[in-house]
């Protein structure tokens, strides 16, 4: 399968309507073990090409590989084999509010094949201290801020052992130093357990700290496919303008930044080991 379908993710000229199109004949490919992040403006398709890969949404023409298949014809069944190695945290968290913390973990472990009734508790609390949030672990999900909610819905994530994860705008709506914290995570989960990767994000510094490559969304078409460097070479004035918006808006948070009312400046960050690599 890998032989024919060499990338783990690719998108071979996808397009979608909806009452108006939002993919126009989309290219791009994510490699087993690489991040590439998805850009552009609100609205141009970001969670759309997320939902195609998780086979919510079906392209209306062209195909879309998913760990080394072509799922573009999947049922339900098929699509659902393909969820155990591909999975998405989605910007709500998507947590069940009426269970605890670990227990939103807990439900996740129960649906891998080799769940073992002995080792569970140790893995819950793994789970947790390797997304650095122990101490929500009898919390409900509707007490805790945004950011820590994102925390649990990774680890829930990664408690399904996939082999790649799609975030959708993990870091926005969370303060900074949360946002760090997420940032951490996301490179941790990269290097040491080579997960495949595609997030979706307005955050530029998120994506030159994790992004192999990057895609530029604009009027439905891939404006820009490579690696992050390049994008600053773009003569695109859509690409441009992005990119000054964000000097912008990162001027504001940047006055934020001394902001101290976060659990992790004192405890979790810096206990993942991973620091910033960039300022
Ligand atoms: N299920 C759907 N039915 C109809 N239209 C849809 C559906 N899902 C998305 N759209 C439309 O497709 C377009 C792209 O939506 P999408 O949610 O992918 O944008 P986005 O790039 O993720 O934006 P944002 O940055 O605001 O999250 C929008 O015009 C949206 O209204
Ligand atoms: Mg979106």
């Amino acid at each position: 399968m890998a032989e024919q379908y060499p990338h783990y993710i690719e998108f071979r000229h996808v397009c979608k309507t909806f009452d108006k199109p939002v993919l126009v004949d989309c290219n791009f490919y994510v490699d087993a073990g690489q991040t590439v992040a998805i850009i552009g403006r609100s609205g141009v398709g970001k969670s759309v090409t997320l939902g195609h890969i998780m086979g919510f949404l079906k392209p209306d023409s062209g195909r879309v590989i998913v760990a080394h298949e072509d799922i573009t014809d999947f049922d339900e069944a098929e699509m659902n084999r393909i969820r155990r190695k591909v999975t998405m945290v989605f910007q709500s968290g998507a947590l069940f509010d009426s269970l605890t913390v670990a227990e939103n973990i807990l439900f996740s472990l129960e649906q891998r094949e080799d769940f073992n009734e002995k080792n569970r508790e140790d893995i819950v609390n793994g789970m947790l201290k390797m997304v650095g949030i122990e101490d929500a672990r009898d919390k409900y999900p509707a007490d805790l801020s945004t950011g820590y909610r994102r925390a649990i819905a990774i680890a829930r994530a990664i408690a399904a052992e996939p082999q790649c994860i799609l975030y959708d705008e993990p870091t926005t709506m969370v303060d900074p130093i949360m946002s760090e914290h997420l940032t951490s995570l996301m490179l941790m989960l990269k290097n040491d357990m080579k997960m495949t990767a595609v997030v979706v994000t307005h955050d530029l510094d998120l994506l030159h700290q994790v992004a192999d490559s990057v895609v530029f969304l604009s009027d439905g078409k891939v404006a820009y496919f490579g690696p992050p460097e390049g994008l600053y070479k773009s003569e695109d004035p859509v690409i441009q303008e992005f990119l000054e918006l964000d000097k912008v808006i990162r001027g504001h948070v940047g006055e934020k930044l001394h902001g101290d009312d976060n659990p992790f400046r004192s405890a979790g960050a810096g206990g993942l080991g991973v620091g910033r690599t960039k300022e």
